[in-house]
C-alpha cells in the first residue's frame, strides 16, 4: 500500500472526482479528512480512517479550524488535495456579473490559497508534504464563454508552480492536475443554458477528446495517488494532464 498512515486532506470530497479520490487513498491504507461545503456527497463513506468535515472555502476561519483539529489529531498532515469547484455555464463576457467573478473567483482560486497557506504551514515543521491542486485542461484549449471559469483554473496552475519553488527547500511538492472532460455532475453544467435545456448529449464532450472517452475519476484518482505518493519525490511545479489528449 502506497499511503500507509499518511494523512491527506481532500477539498470536494462529496463530488465525483473526490469521491473516487477519497475511495482510492484509503484503500492504499491513508487517513483522508474529506472536507466539503456539504457532508451529503460523504455521507456513505463508512470507512473507519475516514473523516468528514462540512466547510464552506470561503470561509477562512473555519479552513484554519480544520487544519489546526486535523494536525493535533493526527500529528501531521501529509498530503492537501484541492478538488472543490464550481462550473461556469457557458456565458458571453457582456452577460457575466461582477458578482459571479468574484464568487467563482472566491471558490475555485482563494481557496487554494487559504487551504495551501494552512497546509504549508504544518508541512514546514515536519518532513515535507504533497500538495495536488486542480485545474482544467480548458487553460490550455480554451472554450467561448468560460473566460471566468478559466481565469480561476490559470490562477490555481500559476500559484501552484510560484508555490512549488517558494516551498522546495522544506521538501514539500505543489503540483497541478488538469483534468479534461469527466463523467461527474459538473460536466454537464459548462454548456450554456440554452444548450443544457436543449439537452446537449455527453457524446458531444466525448468526441473532443481524442482518445475517444470521457475521463473516469477513476483516472483522476489513479494520477492524484502517484503525485502524492514517494514514488514522485523528484515531482515538483508539474502539470499533469488527465485529458485522453483533449490538450493536443
Ligand atoms: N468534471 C469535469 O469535466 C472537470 C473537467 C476539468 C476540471 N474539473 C475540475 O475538477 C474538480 C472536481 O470536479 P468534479 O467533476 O468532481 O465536480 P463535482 O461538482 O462533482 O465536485 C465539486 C465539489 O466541490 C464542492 N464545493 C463547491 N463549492 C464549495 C465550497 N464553497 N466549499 C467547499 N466545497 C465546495 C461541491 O459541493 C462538490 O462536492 C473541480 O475543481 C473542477 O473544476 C472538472
Amino acid at each position: 500500500m502506497k499511503q500507509q498512515e499518511k494523512v491527506f486532506i481532500v477539498t470536494g470530497a462529496g463530488g465525483g472526482m473526490g469521491n473516487e479520490v477519497v475511495s482510492t487513498l484509503l484503500s492504499e491504507g491513508a487517513i483522508v479528512v474529506g472536507i466539503d461545503i456539504s457532508l451529503e456527497g460523504m455521507t456513505h463513506i463508512t470507512h473507519e480512517n475516514f473523516q468528514k468535515e462540512e466547510v464552506n472555502l470561503l470561509d477562512s476561519n473555519r479552513i484554519k479550524e480544520v487544519f489546526k483539529q486535523v494536525f493535533e489529531t493526527y500529528g501531521k498532515i501529509n498530503g492537501l488535495v484541492n478538488l472543490a469547484g464550481i462550473a461556469q455555464p457557458s456565458t458571453p463576457i457582456q452577460d457575466v456579473s461582477l458578482d459571479f467573478w468574484n464568487k467563482i473567483i472566491g471558490i475555485n482560486a482563494t481557496s487554494i490559497f487559504l487551504t495551501c497557506k494552512e497546509a504549508v504551514s504544518y508541512m514546514k515543521n515536519q518532513e515535507g508534504g504533497a500538495i495536488v491542486n486542480v485545474g482544467s485542461v480548458s487553460v490550455a484549449r480554451p472554450r467561448p464563454g468560460l473566460q471566468a471559469y478559466i481565469a480561476t483554473k490559470g490562477a490555481v496552475e500559476a500559484f501552484s508552480k510560484a508555490l512549488a519553488i517558494e516551498v522546495a527547500q522544506d521538501k514539500i511538492r505543489v503540483n497541478v492536475l488538469h483534468p479534461g472532460p469527466a463523467e461527474t455532475q459538473m460536466l454537464v453544467q459548462f454548456p450554456s443554458e440554452k444548450d443544457q435545456e436543449n439537452g446537449l448529449t455527453l457524446d458531444d464532450f466525448k468526441m473532443s477528446v481524442p482518445l475517444g472517452e470521457l475521463i473516469k475519476p477513476t483516472d483522476i484518482a489513479e494520477a492524484i495517488n502517484y503525485l502524492l505518493s514517494d514514488g514522485a519525490k523528484m515531482v515538483t511545479g508539474a502539470t499533469l494532464h488527465v485529458d485522453g489528449g483533449r490538450s493536443l
